[in-house]
């Protein structure tokens, strides 16, 4: 019997790559989402790749009642979440709009996961949730290492979430898969699927590609006096598809071990897994500018600015625990991720 999965707002950027791997992987993914930040076009990309499209549902999870009529339709075996707003420097404008959105909504969601029987979730949270005061004393923070400190809205609500999760898998018997990961990049190798946002991005690469294109007059570097290999910031960029692939290698491992519904005994606690989606390989703003330069053969346009408010000079998080667990590791390098995104935004 084919596994059905709901995929909540599948239409981002990230989250458009995962419904063409999970449905090549053989599942039924159903989406919902409320397109407030992307748009339904992405069927049509979707189409291209796999041949047909999904079941789309264009739902707001404050709508409870919506949400149950889609859980009326389908037999869900899972639920991979991937709470809504994700912009720092609009979560700190905007503080309730974030809490509301990401936190009350996906409240919405879990109710009616509870009462259609639907207790197994992918989370997609991130290595924000990490006490960041820390992070360039260690060698990467592992799973088991302190949660808490978030500084701006966005990441407060990752954290929450997460405690949220724990106590549902220990008092309600949810199954939880809580990812982990931090800089996603680029594009789908059938050129596809990318991230392009309309507006200004909000992220390193498109505003490098976007300089590149000359769509964008140059780029600003965020300060370069830190501690790190030339002073500017230091990131481990992960290609979406790898990480899309995490999410399939995680469905798949949970899947072996989580409980059949209807419910257990009393008393059996759900499953809570934690994993590190991370390659392992540190990059800096000015590495991440030369590479991409001597790839597209073309120059980027720089200037070295003020840091932001809430940037973190290294982010360092150790993947062992998922590599060994999971079996597996990235297959995409860097190089790969910049040419894939090149040709598309060189189209
Ligand atoms: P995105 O902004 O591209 O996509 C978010 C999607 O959520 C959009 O399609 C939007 O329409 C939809 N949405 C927002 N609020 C909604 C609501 N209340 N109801 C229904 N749909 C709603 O973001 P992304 O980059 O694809 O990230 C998706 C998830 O991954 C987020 O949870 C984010 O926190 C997490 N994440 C992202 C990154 C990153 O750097 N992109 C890193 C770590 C974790
Ligand atoms: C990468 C590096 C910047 C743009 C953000 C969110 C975080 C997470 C991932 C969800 C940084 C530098 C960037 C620019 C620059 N999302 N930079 N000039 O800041 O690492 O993390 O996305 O969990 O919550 O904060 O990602 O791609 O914005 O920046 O110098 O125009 O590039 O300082 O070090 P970041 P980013």
């Amino acid at each position: 019997m084919k596994k059905t999965i709901l995929i909540t707002w599948w239409t981002g950027y990230i989250w458009s790559h995962s419904i063409v791997a999970f449905q090549q992987a053989g599942y039924k993914t159903v989406i919902v989402d409320n397109l407030c930040n992307s748009s339904v076009d992405t069927l049509d990309w979707i189409e291209k790749i796999i041949g047909y499209k999904p079941d789309f549902y264009n739902v707001d999870l404050r709508d409870k009642n919506a949400l149950e009529e889609v859980f009326k339709k389908y037999d869900f075996d899972w639920v991979i979440h991937f709470a809504g707003l994700k912009a720092v420097w609009e979560s700190c404008e905007k503080p309730l709009e974030y809490f509301d959105n990401n936190i009350v909504w996906s409240l919405k969601l879990f109710e009616v996961m509870e009462d259609f029987w639907v207790k197994n979730i992918i989370f997609s949270s991130s290595a924000t949730v990490y006490d960041s005061s820390n992070f360039w004393k260690w060698e990467g923070a592992n799973e088991k290492w302190i949660t808490w400190n978030t500084t701006n809205p966005y990441w407060t609500t990752k954290f929450i979430l997460e405690q949220i999760l724990i106590d549902l898998s220990k008092f309600s018997d949810f199954n939880v898969m809580n990812l982990r990961y931090f800089n996603p990049i680029w594009a789908h190798e059938s050129w596809f699927l990318w991230e392009d946002p309309e507006w200004i991005p909000n992220n390193l690469m498109p505003f490098i590609m976007k300089v590149a294109k000359w769509t964008l007059d140059e780029l600003k570097v965020f300060w370069n006096d830190y501690d790190t290999i030339d002073g500017t910031w230091v990131r481990d960029y992960i290609d979406v598809v790898d990480l899309i692939d995490w999410h399939l290698k995680a469905y798949e491992n949970i899947s072996l071990l989580s409980q059949p519904f209807p419910p257990r005994e009393k008393g059996v606690k759900g499953i809570f897994r934690i994993y590190n989606l991370w390659v392992g390989k540190w990059v800096s703003v000015l590495e991440m500018i030369r590479k991409t330069e001597e790839i597209i053969w073309k120059k980027i346009n720089y200037k070295i600015v003020d840091r932001r408010d809430w940037d973190l000079a290294e982010v360092y998080c150790n993947p062992e625990k998922a590599k060994k667990e999971l079996w597996w590791k990235t297959q995409i390098s860097l190089d790969e991720s910049i040419k894939n995104s090149w040709r598309f935004y060189n189209k």
